[in-house]
């Protein structure tokens, strides 16, 4: 698990360039990230390093420790403090998978059976739990108070994201407002919080460090609606996890709304049957995706997503042209034409 693999997608049809140069940039120091994320996963009780390995070892993109050290080294930072802040950030973001794929009732993540469904939803919301409370050890260790308050603060905002979304699930009239809200909260927050303490631990200037989280804002939304579209139009090979997840779940994301508002009234009845009553069989899905597909709903959806990471491009302009600031532009063109 070195950051050469840290983007495993980009040879699955991910654009060249960039994000192979981000990885390229960061990969002494994601080796130190990943060094203290094995360091600090271990545990005498056995169940806990298990749980962990079996999610962690799996990989993943790595995105938001590698945005904690872009961050920072884009901001000048030279010394090894961004470090431990990574490690803390992906900590928080696994902390969150677990605990998600419960609640969620997802079978897979990271192309392996889920964590919950082969030590229980127990183990893995207890696990998730420990890997919080390890990601606030490596906090206070840097000594960094404004660093721990920005992480803590997207800690309490994510669980507010995720609550807040579980009391809307169903419901076919959600707002794109409230939408926009809950995923701002649940994924985009974390990303702000990992560009925004690596911009603090390398000691920059306030606008500088607020143009780092308004990049890791607009990054992370715009990740989080293709993320939603992929639901619609991914393969669960590529993906890792099974797509249509969210139409299972019922999950009241922007294609679904989109596809909901644009399809006519003959499907009134089919999307309260299946998303307001969630009575599904195997071949609504295919059908969902259908008039999803057919209204334009996954394209409006990317659009906006490519909406904000050009918003996430142009916050970059506060820093002067660089490899980092080039690599994190690129990024943000990944986090919307990604397949995985
Ligand atoms: C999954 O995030 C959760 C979302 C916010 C959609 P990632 O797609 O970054 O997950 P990994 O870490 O690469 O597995
Ligand atoms: C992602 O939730 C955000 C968090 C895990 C907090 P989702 O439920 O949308 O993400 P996936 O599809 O399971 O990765
Ligand atoms: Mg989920
Ligand atoms: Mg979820």
């Amino acid at each position: 698990m070195d950051a050469v693999n840290a983007i495993p997608v980009h040879s699955k049809g991910a654009p060249a360039g960039g994000v192979d140069e981000l990885v390229r940039l960061s990969a002494a120091d994601m080796q130190g990230v990943n060094a203290l994320i094995a360091a600090r996963m271990a545990s005498q009780v056995p169940v806990i390093p298990a749980l962990a390995d079996h999610l962690i070892a799996a990989g993943g993109k790595r995105l938001r420790p590698l945005l904690t050290v872009a961050a920072a080294r884009l901001a000048g930072s030279t010394d090894e403090a961004c470090l431990k802040l990574a490690a803390a950030v992906e900590f928080i973001h696994t902390a969150t998978l677990l605990h998600d794929d419960v609640v969620d009732s997802s079978k897979l993540r990271r192309g392996k059976v889920a964590a919950h469904l082969i030590w229980g939803a127990p183990s893995s919301v207890l696990v998730g739990d420990f890997l919080f409370a390890r990601a606030f050890e490596l906090m206070v260790e840097t000594g960094s108070l404004r660093a721990l308050q920005i992480l803590a603060k997207a800690s309490s905002v994510i669980a507010e994201g995720e609550v807040l979304q579980l009391t809307r699930a169903h419901d076919l009239n959600l707002d794109q407002a409230t939408y926009l809200e809950i995923i701002q909260a649940k994924t985009a927050e974390l990303f702000a919080a990992a560009a925004e303490s690596g911009a603090v631990s390398a000691g920059v200037d306030e606008t500088r460090i607020a143009a780092l989280r308004a990049y890791g804002l607009k990054l992370g939304l715009a990740f989080q609606l293709a993320d939603d579209a992929l639901d619609y139009g991914g393969a669960t090979e590529t993906l890792g996890k099974n797509a249509g997840d969210d139409f299972r779940e019922g999950k009241a994301t922007l294609p679904l709304l989109l596809g909901i508002a644009r399809s006519g009234p003959r499907e009134t009845a089919f999307w309260e049957r299946v998303i307001g009553r969630l009575e599904q069989t195997d071949a609504d899905f295919r059908r969902a995706r259908e008039l999803i597909v057919g209204v334009g709903a996954l394209e409006a959806t990317l659009d906006l997503a490519a909406d904000y990471a050009a918003g996430a491009k142009a916050a970059l302009a506060a820093f002067p042209a660089n490899p980092w600031r080039t690599a994190l532009e690129d990024l943000a063109d990944f986090a919307v034409s990604r397949s995985a």
